[in-house]
C-alpha cells in the first residue's frame, strides 16, 4: 500500500483484511496495512478512536497515533492475552461483547500497559457510552 513500506518492519501477522508489521522506528508501535485498497478497516478503527479517545471506554481500546488514507493505520504494539483458563478468557470476551463489541475472539485482545484491550475495533457507528469508569478526585487544600 502507499507508503507503508517506509514504516513497516518485520510482518508479525496477518488477519484476513490487513497485515500487521512491527513499526520500522519505534519499538512499541505496530503498523497495519490493508490487504486490498477497497478495505475500510483502517479508517473505521481510526474514527472510533477519535470519537472515543476523551472516554472513560479509551481504557479498553488500542490507542491509533496515525492514520494514513488509503494505508495504513499506526498503533500502540500490545502483548498478547496471557495463557488464562478458557473460562476466563471467555468471561473477558463476555464483558467486552456486552459494552457494545460485536463478535468479540481472543485475537481482538491484547494487553497493553497491564490493561486488557480491543485491537481490532473497526466497527462502523459502534456505541461504547456504556462503559464508565470511576472518577478520582485528588482535593487539594
Ligand atoms: N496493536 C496490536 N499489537 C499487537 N498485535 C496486534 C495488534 N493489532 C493486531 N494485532 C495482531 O494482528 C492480528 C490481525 O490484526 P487485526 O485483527 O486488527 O486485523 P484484521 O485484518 O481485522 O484481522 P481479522 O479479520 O482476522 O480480525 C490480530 O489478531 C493480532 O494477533
Ligand atoms: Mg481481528
Amino acid at each position: 500500500m502507499t507508503g507503508s513500506y517506509y514504516v513497516c518492519g518485520r510482518k508479525l501477522r496477518c488477519g484476513w483484511y490487513r497485515c500487521v508489521y512491527q513499526h520500522r522506528y519505534v519499538h512499541d508501535l505496530i503498523v497495519k496495512v490493508a490487504k486490498k485498497d477497497s478495505c475500510a478497516k483502517n479508517e473505521n478503527e481510526y474514527k472510533v478512536w477519535q470519537k472515543y479517545k476523551h472516554f472513560p471506554v479509551s481504557q479498553l481500546l488500542c490507542p491509533c497515533v496515525e492514520y494514513v488514507p488509503g494505508s495504513y493505520i499506526v498503533t500502540k504494539r500490545c502483548s498478547p492475552m496471557p495463557d488464562w483458563p478458557a473460562h476466563v478468557v471467555q468471561s473477558y470476551i463476555e464483558q467486552f461483547k456486552n459494552l457494545g463489541f460485536s463478535d468479540v475472539q481472543r485475537e481482538d485482545l491484547g494487553v497493553l500497559s497491564g490493561r486488557l484491550v480491543m485491537v481490532d475495533y473497526a466497527i462502523p457507528n459502534v456505541k461504547l457510552e456504556k462503559f464508565v469508569s470511576p472518577v478520582f478526585v485528588t482535593l487539594v487544600e
